[in-house]
């Protein structure tokens, strides 16, 4: 009997502990003392099989009742205390200025290719888009790049394995196009190798094979090449590829485009030259370099910095467009390039490394 005289002052003592428990780590501490399963309470608890039968019923009551007022005191001081912690310990001033978000940036790539399309838009040109998995038709055979040519060679360019894909042979009547003759005679497809696009130039073919002139596009994109990285070259980079066609389109009127953009990337005082080159697809066909302050900086008077000409008759054959009719004008440029000189950059390579102290700057 002893013991059930001890429950309601144990029970008083552990309110005044669980009640009072300054903080969860103290509360806990409590909880252990008394209901823990080595705790004074339960031990009491477990007198109770001593009791004689007859006075098991009111006194398992008695403690039951106790018990339960113990784990409602607990539990009212938990949730005390957790929102305690969770306030914040001085007042809010709802007067304070907010916290602001740090803004993401774009990367300078993005930037450059940004503008060089807001320069071309300002001049009546639209962003055309084209496939990065090309053919070697659209590729090389259309812009009249014969098969020995070294930009088609395996260490140059990649090409998929097992891969084809069936253009429509003109032979059939299927379309404009006229594509390379099939073995097989009587088929309506050609089967292509299928490769990484080495230059934005295919993109001129596939827009020129969609539409009738007149064309005024540009196309920003990602080409790829089989080049070892390093700090000039990298296996992937980014290119600029514009196309004009109208009647009577001269050299003056890309040379006049071609220096209105770079006066406009580069700054005013920025001139351009044209050097004589060759490219299959064009006719005559230039090297532009460009002069300003950033080329002085780097030591130097002229950079090279893009290829162009006149859309070669054939390229016109290939489409379907009138050579007679149709003149036009193309260039190609690498945005990399540009970025680097217009940021002071020495090395292709931060641009894919995504090192935001790298990136931060821009
Ligand atoms: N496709 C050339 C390259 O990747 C650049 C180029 C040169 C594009 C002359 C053109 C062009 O459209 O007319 O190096």
């Amino acid at each position: 009997m002893d013991f059930l005289q001890e429950i309601e002052p144990l029970k008083k003592t552990a309110l005044v502990e669980l009640r009072g428990a300054p903080d969860l780590a103290a509360l806990e501490q409590a909880r252990v003392n008394y209901l823990g399963s080595h705790g004074r309470f339960t031990a009491l608890m477990k007198q109770l099989g001593t009791l004689p039968k007859e006075q098991k019923p009111g006194a398992g009551k008695t403690i039951n009742a106790a018990k339960m007022e113990l784990e409602t005191a607990l539990a009212e001081r938990r949730s005390e205390l957790e929102l305690q912690t969770a306030l914040p310990k001085e007042p809010t001033d709802f007067t304070l200025p907010g916290r602001r978000r740090p803004l993401g940036k774009l990367h300078p790539l993005t930037q450059v290719t940004e503008d060089i399309v807001r320069s071309f838009r300002k001049i009546g040109f639209a962003v055309a888009d084209g496939p990065e998995v090309e053919d070697e038709y659209h590729c090389f055979d259309a812009l009249n790049t014969p098969a020995d040519h070294p930009a088609r060679d395996t260490q140059d360019t990649f090409y998929l394995q097992n891969s084809e894909s069936r253009i429509p042979n003109p032979e059939s009547g299927s379309q404009l196009l006229a594509a390379p003759k099939s073995d097989d005679g009587g088929s309506t497809f050609n089967s292509q190798p299928l490769l990484l696009r080495t230059h934005t130039s295919s993109v001129q073919i596939r827009v020129m094979e969609k539409q009738p002139p007149p064309v005024r596009i540009i196309v920003p994109g990602r080409v790829y090449r089989r080049d070892n990285a390093d700090a000039t070259h990298n296996p992937t980079f980014q290119q600029v590829e514009g196309l004009y066609v109208d009647r009577e389109v001269t050299v003056g009127d890309l040379k006049g485009t071609v220096e209105f953009v770079f006066k406009e990337l580069m700054g005013p005082e920025t001139r351009i030259r044209f050097r004589p080159h060759y490219f299959s697809y064009t006719e005559p066909s230039f090297e532009i370099d460009f002069s300003s302050s950033l080329t002085r900086k780097m030591g130097k008077e002229w950079l090279e910095i893009a290829g162009c000409g006149m859309v070669h008759p054939q390229v016109f054959e290939n489409v379907g467009y009138d050579p007679e009719v149709w003149t036009g004008w193309a260039f190609g440029f690498g945005i990399e390039r540009i970025a680097m000189i217009r940021y002071g950059i020495n090395d292709i390579r931060l641009f894919y490394e995504n090192d935001v102290r790298f990136l931060r700057q821009f």
